[in-house]
């Protein structure tokens, strides 16, 4: 567990160095939304709501726009909604126009 703790330190240190830089802190993610309204996900929001890194990544979401977010996701628990889920950290999956607000 600590071995995995530093892995993910150099993977952090080494994206703050990176082309990534411009992102961090507070990156943001736009996602097109499938017809639904286009989604953004504001990494400052999410600091504010307590969250740290290690907590999203890369158990998660890996740092990189790899994420290809389905509907089944929105009630299996996955990505956004394993937080994003009724009784779960965040408001729930069920309001749409919280995410997809473009
Ligand atoms: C609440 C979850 C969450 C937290 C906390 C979080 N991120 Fe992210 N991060 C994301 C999501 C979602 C993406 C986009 C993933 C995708 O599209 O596959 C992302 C993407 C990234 C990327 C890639 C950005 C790009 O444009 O290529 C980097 C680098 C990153 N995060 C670093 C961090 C760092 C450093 C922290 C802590 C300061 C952090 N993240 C905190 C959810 C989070
Ligand atoms: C690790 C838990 C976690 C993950 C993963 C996560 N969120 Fe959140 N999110 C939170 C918390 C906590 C809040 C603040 C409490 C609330 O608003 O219910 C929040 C708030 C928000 C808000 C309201 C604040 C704002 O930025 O407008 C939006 C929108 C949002 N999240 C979208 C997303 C999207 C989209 C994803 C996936 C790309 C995502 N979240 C992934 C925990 C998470
Ligand atoms: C916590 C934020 C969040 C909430 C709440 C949310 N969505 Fe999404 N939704 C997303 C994200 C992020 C994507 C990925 C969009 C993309 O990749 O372009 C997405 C994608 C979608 C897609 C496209 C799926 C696909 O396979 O292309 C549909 C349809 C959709 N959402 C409908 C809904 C509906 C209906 C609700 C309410 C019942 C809802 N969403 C609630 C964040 C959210």
């Amino acid at each position: 567990m600590k071995l995995n703790a530093t892995i993910i330190a150099i993977i952090i240190t080494l994206a703050f160095i990176g082309a990534a830089v411009a992102s961090m802190p507070g990156h943001q993610a736009k996602f097109a939304g499938g017809g639904m309204g286009g989604v953004t996900f504001d990494g400052t929001t999410h600091a504010q709501a307590g969250l740290s890194c290690t907590e999203c990544h890369t158990a998660i979401f890996q740092m990189a726009r790899t994420a290809k977010i389905t509907m089944a996701d929105h009630n299996n628990g996955t990505f956004c909604f394993s937080c994003h889920q009724e009784g779960g950290r965040a408001f729930s999956a069920t309001n749409c126009i919280r995410c997809h607000t473009q």
